[in-house]
């Protein structure tokens, strides 16, 4: 059964393009260094983002966690938001890895100010740890993004202070996207990032890493402590360079058929859309039907071939990928309003 999709954009599977890229791709040993698709791949990330290296990574997790033990030393205090990947959803990997310790700042929007940064930076004191990185994520996971204005803002008081910024990018060209920049005009406001080619960019498996090029020789080693040195990468690779050179230039469309979801669900008795975090390719929205049954609302969706995932404290986010086109929107818009109709 072929199942329309909506629980992430990590699902999107591999485009036609990439699986005739992946087997014709030319590979060699990327712990040797001398993968070319690889080294291909990280030049052309690099050159997006405008910094000087990239570092193929197997995933996001993994991107960022070799970012923050390449920045720090343990001990350090990283500053980030409360519900940042880095600080919610990677099992306290930065804890346990690179041995840091949270300042997580606890905000409605998630927006990290310059007085946020100025209030958490650590002073001169035997008993505190040393503040040793500030961490933004943009596009947010909440669906929104950081104007260009509020990283610079982030980044220039980081900076007053002698702080390097990194930026957990997973979503970068969606952030791109919305603000109409490219996505080296956003990382200017950071030392290092993260991007993931495995989510919206349709790419099977891969993040890439950049940062200035002794950062980068520096986070090898690290990938390598993490287990996540890969071999005939080039394959993979080759996916990446149609992320970068093709997949890129149609995000917008997810966007635009986010936003035709989130109009016709608004239009649904009962169901509220969340407009305060309608950026990119997410939608978050409330069911607010009385008796609506929340419980199997997945199970009846998936009955019907529609994948979704259950409320978190209320909130549903469905979002638009690849994947998904608009007469999939159709569909699942007659099977919400059906169900609302049958269960409320
Ligand atoms: C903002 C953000 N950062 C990092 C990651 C981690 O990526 P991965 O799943 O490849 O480890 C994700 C994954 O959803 C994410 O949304």
């Amino acid at each position: 059964m072929k199942y329309i999709d909506l629980r992430s954009d990590t699902v999107t599977l591999p485009t036609r393009e990439m699986r005739e890229a992946m087997a014709s791709a030319v590979c060699g040993d990327d712990v040797y260094v001398d993968d070319p698709t690889v080294k291909q791949l990280e030049e052309l990330a690099a050159k997006m983002c405008g910094k000087e290296a990239a570092i193929f990574m197997p995933s996001g997790t993994m991107a960022n966690q070799a970012a923050i033990m390449t920045f720090c030393k343990r001990g350090d205090e990283i500053i980030l938001g409360r519900r940042a990947h880095i600080a919610a959803y990677e099992a306290g990997a930065a804890a346990v890895l690179a041995g840091v310790s949270y300042a997580l700042i606890d905000k409605p929007d998630e927006i990290i100010t310059a007085k946020d940064v100025a209030e958490n930076v650590r002073g001169e004191d035997v008993h505190f740890p040393d503040t040793g990185l500030l961490c933004l994520e943009n596009a947010l996971g909440s669906g929104r993004v950081l104007s260009l204005e509020q990283m610079k803002a982030a980044y220039d008081e980081a900076k007053r202070h002698g702080l390097p910024v990194y930026l957990d990018g997973a979503r970068i060209f969606n952030a791109a996207v919305h603000l109409g920049a490219s996505a080296a005009e956003i990382a200017q406001y950071c030392d290092a990032l993260m991007f993931c080619i495995s989510k919206g960019l349709a790419a099977p498996i891969g993040s890439l890493l950049c940062g200035t090029k002794d950062f980068i020789a520096r986070a090898r080693r690290n990938r390598k402590i993490l287990g996540g040195g890969m071999r005939q990468a080039g394959i993979l690779a080759a996916a990446g360079l149609v992320s970068l050179e093709v997949m890129t230039k149609r995000l917008h469309i997810d966007h635009e058929n986010a936003d035709y979801l989130a109009a016709e669900l608004a239009k649904i008795p009962g169901i509220s859309v969340d407009d305060t975090r309608r950026d990119i390719n997410l939608v978050f929205f409330a069911i607010e039907s009385e008796g609506f049954d929340h419980e199997n609302f997945p199970a009846a969706m998936a009955e019907k071939g529609v994948k979704i995932n259950g409320a978190v404290k209320g909130v549903y986010r469905f979002v638009t990928h690849n994947d998904i086109g608009r007469e999939d929107i159709d569909y699942v818009l007659t099977l919400v309003g059906d169900y609302i109709i049958m269960e409320g």
